[in-house]
C-alpha cells in the first residue's frame, strides 16, 4: 500500500484558523517579516519545530491524572525513572525541565577554560552551554555529512580519523565525547550503530566517557533498522537498548522522542558527577525527584517512551517525513538528501541563486511560504549564523529552510497542502527578492530581528 495510514484515530481536535493571503500579508508587516513574531493562531500549518509540539495519546492524558505532585519521592518519578532505564539503563536519572537544562548542568560541572568537547555536530543550545563555560565545542561530522546532495545512509556519523587525532593531541583537555542522534544541525541525519560502536571503542582507548545527545534516539534507531546490515529483524526497542549500551551518559530533550510538550533529563553512570549534577539541579531546577517538572509531566514522559519505540509509530513517522521530502524533490525543489527523520530541509541558496546570501534567501523563502499558504518554517542559514562576534556579516555555510514535522499532529492531506503550496512558490521563484535586516539584537538575532522586503 502506498498510502501512509496514520496509526491513530483523532479523538480530540484543535481547530485551525484559516486565513487569506491578504490577511497574511498584513500579519507579515505587523511581525516585521519575522516568523517568530507571528501569533501561532495566524499560522495554518506550523512547521517551525518538532520540539514540544507532539500530540499526546489518550494513554498519556489518562496517565497525567495519575501524576503525584509530592515534593520528594513521588511515584511518578519512579515510573519515569523505570521507563528511562528500560531503554537506557544508566545508574542515575536526573529529570530536568527540558534538554538545555540538562546541558547547562552537565557542562557547568565538566566544562572549564581550555577544555574541549567534540561531537558530530553540536546543536545551538549545546554549543552555547559549552561556550558559556569557556569550553570549546568542536564539530567532527564526516565530510560527507556536509554535502547536502550526497545520498548516503548515515550522514550523521562522526569522523573517526579526526576524533582520534583530537584525542591524541588534546587528550587531557577532553572531559567527554558526545554524539548527537539524529544530527539535527546536519539535516536530521542518523548515526550508524557501527559508528556509535567505533566512537565508543575510541573513547575506551583514551579512557573518555561517551555521552549521547539523544533527543531523537528512536528515529535514529529506526534508520538503523532500515539501513544497516544485521538490524532488519530487531525491534526498535532492541536497537535503542543497544545504542545506549555503548554510552556512559545522555542529555535528553523529552520534547522530541519522549512525545511530550515539556520535559527532559540528564542520565549518567558516574557517582561523583551525579552527585555534583544533583547539587546544581537543586539550585536551579528543583528537587532530585522532579527537577523542574510536575509529577504529571513525568507520567506523560514515561508513557511516551513506551509509545515512541512502537514499530507502527516509527514506520509512520519516518515514511511521512520522507513523503513530504520526496514530493518536493520530484518538483525539482533542492532539499538536503536523504530526507532526515524529523524534518525536510530546503536548500534555499540552491533554489534561489539570484538572491545573494547576504540578502537571506532562506528568510525570503520562509516568508513566501507563509504568504502563499500560511505555512511557518524556520530559516537555518545566514540570518541565524551570519552575524560575527565583531558585528560583521558572513554568509553561513548553507542557507536552509527547515520544515520540522510535529509528531502525530498533521495528516497526509496537511502534507499534500504543503506540497501544493511549495509547488506554487517554486513556480514563481524568480519573482522572489531578498530581504534587509532593519534592526537586530547583538546575539541570537533570528528570534527578534526586524526585516523588510527588498
Ligand atoms: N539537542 C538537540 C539535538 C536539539 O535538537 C535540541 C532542541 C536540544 C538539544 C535542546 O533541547 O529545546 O528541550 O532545550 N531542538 C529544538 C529544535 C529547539 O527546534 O530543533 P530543548
Amino acid at each position: 500500500m502506498k498510502t501512509i495510514i496514520e496509526p491513530f484515530r483523532i479523538k480530540s481536535v484543535e481547530p485551525i484558523t484559516m486565513t487569506t493571503q491578504t490577511q497574511r500579508e498584513q500579519f507579515l508587516v505587523q511581525a516585521n517579516y519575522n516568523l517568530f513574531s507571528l501569533k501561532s493562531d495566524d499560522v495554518i500549518i506550523d512547521l517551525l519545530t518538532d520540539s514540544g509540539t507532539s500530540a499526546m495519546s489518550s494513554r498519556q492524558w489518562a496517565g497525567m491524572q495519575m501524576g503525584d505532585e509530592s515534593y520528594a519521592g513521588s511515584p511518578s518519578f519512579y515510573r519515569f525513572e523505570a521507563a528511562v532505564k528500560e531503554l537506557a539503563p544508566f545508574k542515575h536519572i536526573i529529570p530536568t525541565h527540558q534538554g538545555r537544562a540538562a546541558e547547562k548542568i552537565l557542562f557547568s560541572i565538566i566544562g572549564g577554560a581550555g577544555k574541549i568537547i567534540p561531537n558530530n555536530t553540536h546543536f545551538d543550545t549545546t554549543r552555547a552551554n559549552i561556550e558559556a563555560n569557556q569550553t570549546q565545542a568542536i564539530d567532527l561530522v564526516t565530510s560527507e555529512g556536509l554535502d547536502p546532495q550526497l545520498v548516503l545512509p548515515f550522514k550523521g556519523d562522526m569522523d573517526l580519523v579526526r576524533l582520534r587525532e583530537l584525542l591524541q593531541s588534546r587528550c587531557d583537555d577532553i572531559p567527554i565525547v558526545m554524539l548527537t542522534i539524529t544530527n539535527n544541525s546536519g539535516g536530521g541525519q542518523p548515526v550508524s550503530m557501527a559508528n556509535i560502536r567505533a566512537v565508543k571503542a575510541l573513547c575506551k582507548e583514551f579512557d573518555k566517557p561517551l555521552f549521547l545527545d539523544a533527543c531523537r534516539f528512536a528515529e535514529n534507531a529506526y534508520f538503523i533498522k532500515l539501513r544497516e546490515a544485521g538490524y532488519r529483524d530487531k525491534t526498535p526497542k532492541e536497537i535503542v537498548q543497544e545504542i545506549f549500551s555503548y554510552a556512559d551518559g545522555m542529555t535528553m530533550s523529552g520534547k522530541k522522542d519522549a512525545l511530550v510538550n515539556m520535559g527532559g533529563w540528564l542520565a549518567l553512570n558516574d557517582d561523583d558527577l551525579a552527585m555534583k549534577a544533583r547539587n546544581v539541579l537543586i539550585l536551579t531546577e528543583g528537587f532530585v525527584t522532579y527537577g523542574g517538572l510536575s509529577g504529571r509531566d513525568l507520567e506523560a514522559m514515561a508513557i511516551g517512551l513506551e509509545e515512541v519505540v512502537e514499530q507502527d509509530y516509527l514506520h509512520y513517522r519516518i515514511t511521512s517525513t520522507a513523503y513530504l521530502g520526496n514530493a518536493l524533490n520530484k518538483l525539482g525543489i533542492p532539499i538536503v538528501k536523504p530526507v532526515g527523520g524529523h524534518a525536510v530541509y530546503i536548500d534555499a541558496r540552491a533554489m534561489l541563486p539570484h538572491i545573494d546570501p547576504l540578502h537571506y534567501p532562506g528568510q525570503a523563502l520562509a516568508i513566501e511560504m507563509y504568504r502563499i499558504g500560511g505555512i511557518r518554517a524556520c530559516e537555518i542559514g545566514t540570518v541565524m549564523f551570519g552575524l560575527q562576534p565583531d558585528g560583521t556579516e558572513q554568509a553561513a555555510a548553507m542557507d536552509l529552510v527547515r520544515l520540522a514535522i510535529p509528531r502525530r499532529v498533521y495528516t497526509q492531506s496537511h502534507m499534500d497542502y504543503c506540497i501544493e503550496c511549495l509547488a506554487e512558490v517554486y513556480a514563481n521563484k524568480h519573482s522572489l527578492k531578498g530581504v534587509n535586516i532593519d534592526w537586530q539584537p547583538p546575539a541570537l538575532r533570528h528570534f527578534t530581528a526586524k526585516f523588510s522586503l527588498r
